[in-house]
């Protein structure tokens, strides 16, 4: 198994300026690709399998029904998964494809994390010795074009991921990517759909605390990298659906007014009581969102695979 690693181009400073960047601004953030060490990559797994969090049930009957309908498509294809976590998706994906189809695959995970990406590859390496595993350890915000393109592609960008990017990144995201793919190279976009709003923010605010536990593990991510003071106990989760923006927004709120130092800021950071930083947003779609985001990236949508209640769909697109 070959990874290529193209996170030290990012490099430890550029970490850094990105952080403190965040928490000086008005209202302060922090960006969410910083939720994954191997604390939040766990954190994530414990997610996927509460009760509360629907999207995983709704896309993995989507995943076994596109696959099998896909199935002689994939002949010859390098699979490229963008943000393949612990390539739980990929697997159920390649559970419904023929073993003499499989063998002619390589899947190539793309991930920043690259503990999640060496144990989940190891793994799906057990189950399917015939695939070939080429991973990519880098951010597919900055390194798509580092992608192998020299046979037919499938690009699979599962969990509703791209709705954790604002609005505005995920235009410039899908601009890119239809750049970055060939004549006959497809994409198959996994979108969390609107729904009851209840439903929604039952599945960010889940009863066993994971979902909180989550959120405040950036800070611990912050003060690894930033060498801050911390303490996620004075932050409270928040989680709330915002309508207009068609966003889950996760917030951590200070429950004190607080002073956050570290040898290395010239300038402490201030909280006033009740003051959030905002962790992350989870943006929810129609199907007028997924043909705005294909203009976006000149690609023609093919097929859109839905579940009954339309909570989940797979969109496919080709390019024009
Ligand atoms: N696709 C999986 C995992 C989703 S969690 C699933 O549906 O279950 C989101 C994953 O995307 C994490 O593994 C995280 O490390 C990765 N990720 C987030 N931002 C990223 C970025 N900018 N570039 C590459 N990977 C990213
Ligand atoms: C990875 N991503 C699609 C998840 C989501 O639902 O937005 C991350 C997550 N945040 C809280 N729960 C799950």
């Amino acid at each position: 198994m070959i990874i290529d690693d193209h996170m030290p181009d990012i490099g430890e400073s550029s970490i850094r300026e990105k952080m403190i960047e965040g928490l000086r601004s008005h209202p302060k953030t922090l960006p969410c690709v910083f939720f994954y060490d191997q604390k939040g990559s766990e954190l994530f797994e414990k997610i996927t399998q509460l009760g509360e969090y629907y999207p995983p049930k709704v896309e993995i009957p989507l995943l076994r029904s596109t696959a099998r309908k896909l199935n002689s498509d994939l002949k010859d294809c390098d699979l490229v998964e963008l943000g393949s976590g612990d390539c739980s998706k990929i697997s159920v994906f390649l559970d419904e494809i023929p073993e003499n189809i499989r063998q002619t695959i390589v899947y190539c995970p793309m991930d920043v994390s690259r503990e999640a990406m060496e144990k989940s590859a190891s793994i799906l390496r057990n189950r399917f010795p015939e695939v070939e595993i080429h991973g990519i350890n880098a951010d597919f915000l900055e390194h798509m074009e580092k992608i192998p393109g020299n046979r037919k592609r499938f690009f699979c960008f599962f969990g509703s991921t791209i709705g954790n990017l604002t609005k505005a990144r995920t235009m410039e995201f899908m601009k890119h990517l239809g750049e970055v793919m060939n004549k006959n190279d497809r994409l198959i976009l996994g979108v969390d759909m609107v729904k009851d709003i209840n439903v929604i923010e039952r599945a960010y605010n889940d009863s066993q605390g994971i979902t909180e536990e989550f959120n405040k593990n950036i800070l611990k991510v912050a003060n690894a990298h930033l060498g801050t003071n911390f303490n996620p106990d004075d932050f409270e989760h928040v989680a709330f659906f915002n309508k207009e923006l068609s966003r889950i927004e996760m917030h951590l709120k200070a429950k004190k007014d607080l002073e956050v130092t570290s040898p290395m800021l010239k300038e402490s950071i201030i909280f006033k009581k009740g003051e959030t930083i905002h962790t992350e947003s989870s943006h929810k779609y129609t199907v007028d969102h997924i043909m705005e985001m294909a203009d976006a990236a000149e690609l023609c949508v093919s097929n859109i695979h839905t579940d009954d209640k339309q909570w989940f769909s797979l969109a496919e697109m080709v390019k024009r």
